[in-house]
């Protein structure tokens, strides 16, 4: 077992090991005193380990309430986050109360922005049980749901009070979500971390360690970057041309297919423009390797128009995070007309 503490507005460890859901009730009780705790999970996560993480909070001394939506990305939307508020309402949930985010990314930014907004904020604890949750989004605060416009436009920066990382729970991932958070393990390497690449493309890597290493690296930034004014843009490597892809595949494509697209185009626009070394064909092999798709069928005009209502365009200019080599890469403002100009050397 490893811990990672964190230093940011709110100091809280994450707990990463093996068997911890059934010791999850005393890892809580150890953060928070016994209260009421609201289990939000989804249709897919709450099957397999609610039951477990339930009777372990209840025998630490904690009463449970549940609340379980569909799966998928489709429901991380205002109508789900309004059931929810309206449940946890219900069932009397108080300031001094948590919640209990037991799934995937999209579980926890939707529990996430729940305890961030009921009652104008509560406590919260992520338990991640896939590895794009466990790598990325369960630590840094980030809460959101996506809107029709598009992905994460509503949210709030609200930090866990504790993270209890199970890898055992990564047994039951269907092999494309294993995938998919492998994506973002790379994106890390690319960012700042060759060494960190470099063991997931020989394939020889221990997942506990590799785990352990992205939450100290973006425990590293979110320390000095809380809520994203600088350096913590640098997570946001190949996700403003990701999610637009997202977006447009109807959600098709999951988030980490979608961010492995974004980092091979914004690869590609690099080298076109000669900045640093060539990595694309570099990175398109180990994407490849786990089974993350590469390209995407979209027009330059389709790009445009989506990734201009992304959360990165600040009036006329949008921030790109440019890679420079494998472990380097740097964030470039640019006007929307050179952005354009970007996409043309790509897309048709
Ligand atoms: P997800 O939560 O939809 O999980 C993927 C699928 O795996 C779902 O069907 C889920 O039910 C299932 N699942 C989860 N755990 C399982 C398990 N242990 N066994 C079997 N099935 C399991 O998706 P995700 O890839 O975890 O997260 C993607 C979301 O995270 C996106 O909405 C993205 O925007 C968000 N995100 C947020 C941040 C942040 O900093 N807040 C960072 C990256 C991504
Ligand atoms: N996933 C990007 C961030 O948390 O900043």
């Amino acid at each position: 077992m490893t811990t990672v503490d964190v230093n940011a507005s709110v100091k809280y460890k994450v707990v990463i090991g093996e068997e911890l859901l059934c010791d999850c009730g005393n890892i809580t009780a150890q953060a928070i005193l016994p209260c009421k705790a609201a289990v939000i999970s989804d249709s897919n996560v709450f099957p397999l380990y609610g039951e477990k993480v339930k009777t372990s909070l209840e025998n630490a001394g904690f009463s449970t309430v549940q609340y379980v939506f569909p799966a998928g990305e489709k429901s991380k939307n205002l109508n789900t986050y309004s059931d929810i508020i309206e449940f946890l309402a219900r069932q009397k949930l108080s300031r001094t109360d948590i919640i209990i985010a037991l799934g995937g990314g999209v579980v926890g930014d939707m529990a996430g922005f729940c305890a961030a907004t009921y009652l104008r904020g509560i406590r919260f604890v992520q338990i991640p049980t896939t590895i794009l949750s466990a790598c990325d989004s369960s630590v840094g605060g980030k809460t959101a749901v996506d809107i029709s416009t598009g992905k994460n436009l509503v949210g709030a920066f609200h930090q866990p009070s504790l993270v209890i990382c199970d890898t055992d729970t990564f047994e039951t991932l269907p092999s494309r979500e294993v995938s998919c958070g492998l994506s973002e393990i790379i994106k890390y390497g690319v960012i700042c971390d060759k060494e960190l690449f470099e063991e997931l493309a020989s394939g020889d890597y221990d997942i506990q360690s590799i785990i352990t290493r992205c939450v100290e690296i973006k425990r590293d930034i979110v320390e000095k970057d809380e809520k994203e004014t600088g350096e913590r843009k640098l997570l946001n490597l190949g996700h403003t041309l990701g999610h637009a892809v997202e977006k447009h595949s109807g959600f098709t494509l999951s988030h980490g297919e979608a961010v492995a697209v974004g980092m091979m185009m914004i690869s590609e626009i690099s080298e076109k423009l000669g900045y640093g070394e060539k990595i694309t064909e570099r990175l398109k092999t180990v994407l490849e390797k786990y089974s993350l798709p590469c390209a995407y069928d979209i027009t330059k005009k389709e790009m445009f128009d989506i990734s201009c209502g992304d959360k990165k365009v600040d009036g006329k200019d949008i921030t790109l995070v440019i890679p420079r080599e494998i472990g380097k890469c740097i964030l470039e403002k640019v006007t929307l007309e050179k952005f354009s100009d970007m996409l043309s050397m790509i897309l048709e």
